[in-house]
């Protein structure tokens, strides 16, 4: 089997998938071998990340991974979120086929991007 249980599980029953409306960030990353592009939604309370949802453009891998990411993000403070690794997603998700790693880099910058407009939208951040 070419990919893990998780990972088939996070693609046919994708978590957080959607827009929140009136978002304290939004982040967006596109790969431009494949053309996939992944934007990331957050709501933001006492620093610590209340909400968060994804729309993604792209390929099975990277909705699972963008899946996974979600719920790994929730509750978690911007700090600890901004450290969340592509390679920490992948295997939450019991590992990604190597050819397909690079589906995962494209949630850890949705995030990374979402966060930083979170910084410099907010200047108390
Ligand atoms: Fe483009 Fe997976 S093939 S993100």
């Amino acid at each position: 089997m070419l990919y893990s249980e998780k990972v088939m599980d996070h693609f046919r029953n994708p978590r957080n998938v959607g827009v929140i409306e009136n978002p304290d960030a939004v982040g967006e990353a596109g790969n431009a071998k494949c053309g996939d592009i992944m934007r990331m939604y957050l709501k933001v309370e006492n620093g610590i990340i209340a909400d968060v949802k994804f729309e993604t453009f792209g390929c099975g891998s990277a909705i699972a991974s963008s899946s996974m990411a979600t719920e790994m993000l929730k509750g978690k403070p911007l700090d600890e979120a901004l450290a969340l690794s592509n390679r920490a997603v992948a295997e939450a998700l019991d590992g990604l086929p190597a050819h397909k790693m690079h589906c995962s880099v494209l949630a850890e910058e949705a995030i990374k991007a979402a966060i930083e407009n979170y910084k410099a939208t907010h200047k108390d951040a």
